[in-house]
């Protein structure tokens, strides 16, 4: 699939935040190739949501660089960074429905604020949620919905946009377990159909050794160890690494 010639379609370099002078990215390096899925593991703590939190500037960086698409993000003035925070689709731990609206409104929402007509927004809207299972309940509100559908809600959301790449931050944490299996489905079968880049930061060992092309693990706020789930959770070389070795086996 990736091409020795192919521009990767992010890349990050020496990317570095502190908090209160305590250092939580200590120089992050990572280049993703269009079509690709990263997946990110690692301790509580150790600065995965920072880190996918820098790519579109929800948290600023310290130092460091963000090239998205050839444009670099870390220069990038607020103006400019709302057009490209379009491209690139957010997924939350805590799914941030508004709850005054109903699902059709929430998918709607990001739409309508880009600029596009009601009809227009709430058809794609609609193929949005089609692609999450979620048509027949386009009229409910989000109190009215299990976790587990809130949060195809918010993947249709980001879907709607037709990001060129989708940032997830633990879309599944939040869920009660059984809950867990219908989110990481329709996440599965976004992989299969290659719908768009993905940079998932979860603890879905078993998911990510079905769906990643590489996973990386983070410890105190650098990459440890990165590679195809086939070497790095049969052979890993990192006390994380090891950690989730024996998690896949449970
Ligand atoms: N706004 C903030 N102000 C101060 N410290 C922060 C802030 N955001 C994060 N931190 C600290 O930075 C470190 C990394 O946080 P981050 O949220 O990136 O970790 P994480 O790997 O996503 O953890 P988890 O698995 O628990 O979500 C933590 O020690 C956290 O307390
Ligand atoms: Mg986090």
């Amino acid at each position: 699939m990736k091409t020795a010639r192919q521009q990767p379609l992010l890349q990050i370099r020496g990317l570095k935040k502190s908090y209160q002078k305590r250092p939580v990215l200590k120089g992050i390096n990572l280049n993703i190739f269009p079509g690709e899925t990263i997946i990110i593991m690692g301790p509580s703590g150790c600065g995965k949501s920072t880190l996918v939190r820098c790519i579109n500037r929800l948290t600023e960086p310290d130092d460091g660089q963000i090239i998205f698409d050839r444009i670099d993000v870390t220069d990038l003035p607020f103006a400019q960074l709302s057009a490209l925070r379009r491209r690139i689709g957010f997924v939350f731990q805590q799914f941030n429905l508004i709850r005054r609206l109903n699902v059709l409104e929430n998918v709607a929402f990001a739409l309508r604020v880009y600029g596009q007509e009601k009809a227009e927004a709430q058809d794609r809207a609609m193929r949005a949620l089609a692609r999450v299972g979620l048509k027949e309940r386009a009229h409910n509100y989000p109190a009215e919905l299990s976790g587990g559908e809130q949060q195809r809600v918010g993947i249709a959301r980001a879907l709607a946009l037709e990001p060129q790449l989708m940032l997830w931050d633990e879309p599944t944490a939040a869920l009660d377990p059984i809950l867990v299996s219908e989110v990481i489905e329709i996440m599965e079968e976004l992989v299969r159909q290659k719908a768009t880049t993905m940079l998932v930061v979860t603890h879905e060992v078993g998911f990510a050794s079905r769906a990643a092309d590489r996973i990386l693990f983070m410890d105190q706020g650098a990459i440890v160890e990165e590679g195809p789930p086939a070497a790095v959770l049969s052979t890993p070389q990192s006390e994380i690494g090891k950690k989730y070795k024996k998690l896949l086996k449970t």
